[in-house]
């Protein structure tokens, strides 16, 4: 009996199953604002039978992307698009996710097949960064950013709760705070990026206190029934990984108490030194840990796109949704392929049932 394809229910939500497509840049907006390509490609997504899609890292401003053509959620305009994205996964049975975001240092960026480094400082189309303090990342993102005010933050605190309401309104079910990979919330909690020396740097209570404010403003505007969600870089891989986690997990026991609902475990990505050990799955131990000391349930991505790797995860306990990045780009139905796999009764009706009908009458 295969575990990956039982329902889950989160607060009033409840997944067909738990499989989840992670967020997933397409850097193919204008202005912020999606377009027939986000329709298509999310529909699509939703029709392969996922439970739950996250719509990619949406910027809560203009600075806050990470490329001129990110997706945002800053203006009216943007949410009467996005309300089409939300209602297309929904119709197509999956639960309609996004993931907000201010991209920190990282922004202002080229997009990635276009050179994926810094707009250089003498071109239009670039903009002024912000970060905890003026440290560049560095390698192909040398730009230095401006060290934020307290005006500044108070600001981007204000930005990710407008962002919110937006993103109710448009009909999304499942909110995600991007508090991962190296953005601006990321790079508060990082040792690497946060070299404070007033309330919002130091000690780990400290470089967790913008993290924890925002997500106590958010809280207050997004209701109690919907997923309440963040992604979250537990570690870096970059030699101080017992400690880095051991404070990740302290802090999400107080994201708990704050009232998050659940956390997608992931990596850090503050330091172009961090030496990963790339392979298959190979987060699940880490978020396990989270699961089980922090009280949270997780999910987690990061190469998990084989069926029986996703079905372990869940069936070991690691997980509670597992995230199926790259391999749904490769096809949009993976749903339907670990269905296949995992021996599910009539695999084909994880389809719509114009594909199902034909696929489970003729099998030759
Ligand atoms: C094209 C692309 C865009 C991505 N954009 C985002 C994003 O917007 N937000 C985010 O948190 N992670 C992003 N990621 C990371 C994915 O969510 C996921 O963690 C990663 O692809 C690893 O999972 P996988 O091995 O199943 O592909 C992106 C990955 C890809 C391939």
């Amino acid at each position: 009996m295969s575990q990956l394809f039982t329902p889950y229910t989160l607060k009033g939500v409840k997944l067909r199953n738990r499989i989840a497509v992670p967020p997933m840049c397409q850097y193919s907006a204008n202005d912020g604002v999606p377009n027939d390509w986000h329709i298509a490609h999310y529909t699509e997504l939703a029709r392969g039978g996922a439970g739950l899609v996250i719509v990619e890292a949406t910027a809560i401003s203009p600075e806050g992307r990470i490329t001129p053509a990110c997706l945002g959620l800053w203006n009216v305009k943007q949410a009467v698009e996005h309300a089409r994205i939300a209602k297309a996964i929904k119709q197509a049975g999956a639960v309609p996710g996004i993931q907000i975001a201010h991209a920190g240092r990282k922004a202002s960026a080229n997009i990635p097949w276009e050179g994926d480094d810094h707009i250089p400082e003498e071109d239009p189309r670039g903009w002024e960064t912000i970060s905890p303090s003026s440290i560049a990342f560095g390698t192909n993102l040398p730009k230095i950013p401006k060290e934020m005010s307290l005006q500044d933050i108070e600001r981007v605190k204000g930005d990710f709760v407008a962002a919110a309401k937006r993103a109710l309104d448009a009909g999304y079910e499942w909110l995600e705070l991007h508090f991962a990979h190296g953005y601006l919330a990321q790079s508060f909690f990082s040792v690497h990026s946060n070299k404070r020396t007033d309330a919002y740097g130091g000690d780990a209570d400290r470089r967790g206190r913008f993290l924890l404010e925002t997500m106590a403003a958010v809280r207050k505007v997004w209701p109690e029934k919907l997923p309440f969600t963040m992604r979250f870089g537990v570690l870096e891989f970059d030699g101080r990984d017992e400690e880095t986690l051991a404070e990740a997990i302290d802090l999400s026991k107080q994201f708990k108490q704050g009232g998050l609902d659940f956390m997608s475990v992931s990596m850090g990505f503050t330091t172009p030194e961090a030496v990963i050990p790339w392979g298959p799955a190979f987060l699940a131990p880490i978020a396990k840990r989270v699961r089980e000391e922090a009280g949270l349930p997780v999910a987690s991505a990061w190469g998990f796109g084989r069926p029986d790797l996703a079905e372990e995860a869940i069936h070991n306990g690691q997980l509670d949704l597992v995230m199926i990045g790259r391999a749904h780009l490769e096809n949009p139905h993976w749903t339907y392929h670990a269905a296949k796999t995992l021996d599910v009764n009539k695999p084909s009706w994880v389809l719509p049932a114009p594909y199902a009908h034909w696929l489970e009458r003729y099998t030759l």
